[in-house]
């Protein structure tokens, strides 16, 4: 019995010590950075590059994290200026989002080892910046064989685009959903893992101020899977309602705009179909003509991927979302969004040229040198 308890020390040990030889190195910026705020409001104003920031020793139920990447999301804007609905405790690192890789671990944690890729389980947590020490409890792991940029994005995007296709209407091969905003990294989601379930996407975006770079778009997101690409103008045209002729009508419509976008999106809706409003990107409420609740049925509903996780941390749904998602991303049939990878010292540019419109690239902040 002692003998086995010994064993167990030793192994634990050695896994503590295992990153002092560990091949696997990510070279880190020279001392631990983050970016941090100490109050709410315009990330020009409240942001801080922090450097020689203090990494304190691992506690027993503990982990040491180096970060390696992590994006910035329209949310992570949102909660830095105060405005979102979750206000992690001042001061507090920017970034809801990303993946690191467990560099030690604490005497109590079996679950977790060096080496391991893990992301936040809640929001709120703090992803940008390249160390970080926190109980394991605050930590998912994930698989170390999908691309670095598909891990950093996974969390998010790829499963609120999941649980939208999942959880309001029946879905079967060869049925349409339409969804605005469908170059979001969202949208983008969208598309992938509906092409992987056979269904048809309509997907609406804004228009360009070129023709040539509306184009790209549409081939981008054909190459994606995209079936239909329009304009939010082209959806009110009557050649685009043709196409209904030899489509069955969308079951579901997924909003993440608002206003005017998301009215005429419900609009092509079948009679008992389910509007899911992700985001708000306009800023404009969502308006329902009030015929389309009488006489078609149509319900009119909210998704907050947060919400859904607080309720589902660690249950066999969320690993089976988590494990279909990177079995895709193995397959080829889901990719990390269109996007740059941006050293996190150059934090405010990427915060910069995520508001840029018309970009449809994801800032990806990197932690190595
Ligand atoms: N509810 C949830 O659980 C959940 C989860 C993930 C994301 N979200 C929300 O979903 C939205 C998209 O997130 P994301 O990370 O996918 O964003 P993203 O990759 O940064 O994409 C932003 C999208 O919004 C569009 N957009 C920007 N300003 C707009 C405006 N004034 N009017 C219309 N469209 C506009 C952009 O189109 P252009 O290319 O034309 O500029 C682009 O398609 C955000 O509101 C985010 O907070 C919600």
């Amino acid at each position: 019995m002692a003998g086995a308890r010994l064993s167990v020390s030793v192994s634990r040990l050695l896994r503590r010590l295992e990153p002092l030889f560990s091949s696997r190195h990510y070279c880190s910026l020279a001392s631990p950075c983050a970016v941090s705020y100490s109050q709410y409001g315009e990330p020009s104003k409240v942001l801080r590059f922090l450097t020689d920031v203090d990494v304190p020793d691992v506690r027993d139920d503990q982990v040491s994290v180096r970060m390696l990447a992590a994006p910035i999301n329209p949310a992570d804007i949102n909660m830095i200026q105060g405005v979102y609905p979750i206000k992690p405790p001042l001061p507090a690192v920017g970034g809801n989002e990303g993946v690191g890789e467990v560099v030690s671990v604490g005497l109590q944690v079996s679950d977790l080892q060096p080496g391991d890729w893990v992301i936040p389980a809640d929001s709120g947590w703090g992803t940008w910046r390249t160390h970080a020490v926190c109980p394991a409890s605050e930590l998912r792991k994930i698989p170390n064989d999908i691309p670095l940029e598909a891990a950093a994005t996974l969390a998010v995007n790829p499963c609120t685009a999941y649980r939208m296709l999942s959880d309001f209407q029946h879905l079967q091969p060869g049925d349409t959903i339409v969804q605005n905003g469908a170059n979001s990294g969202v949208g983008q989601a969208v598309i992938q893992i509906a092409a992987a379930r056979g269904l048809v996407t309509i997907n609406v975006v804004r228009n360009r101020p070129d023709r040539s770079s509306y184009f790209e778009l549409e081939m981008y997101l054909k190459g994606l899977g995209g079936h239909y690409v329009i304009t939010e103008e082209g959806l009110r045209r009557q050649d685009f309602r043709d196409i209904f002729k030899r489509l069955p009508r969308p079951k579901l419509a997924l909003n993440c705009v608002g206003g005017k976008s998301a009215t005429e999106i419900l609009r092509h809706l079948e009679t008992g179909g389910t509007m899911v409003t992700y985001g708000g990107m306009s800023r404009q409420p969502v308006t329902v003509p009030t015929g389309s609740l009488i006489f078609q049925d149509i319900k009119v509903v909210g998704y907050w991927m947060t919400q859904w996780n607080k309720r589902q941390t660690d249950s066999q749904e969320s690993s089976e979302m988590l494990s279909t998602l990177c079995d895709y991303v193995r397959q080829g049939k889901l990719q990390a969004p269109s996007n740059v990878q941006v050293p996190i010292s150059d934090y405010m540019a990427a915060i910069n040229s995520t508001r840029d419109a018309f970009s449809t690239k994801k800032q990806i902040l990197t932690m190595s040198s």
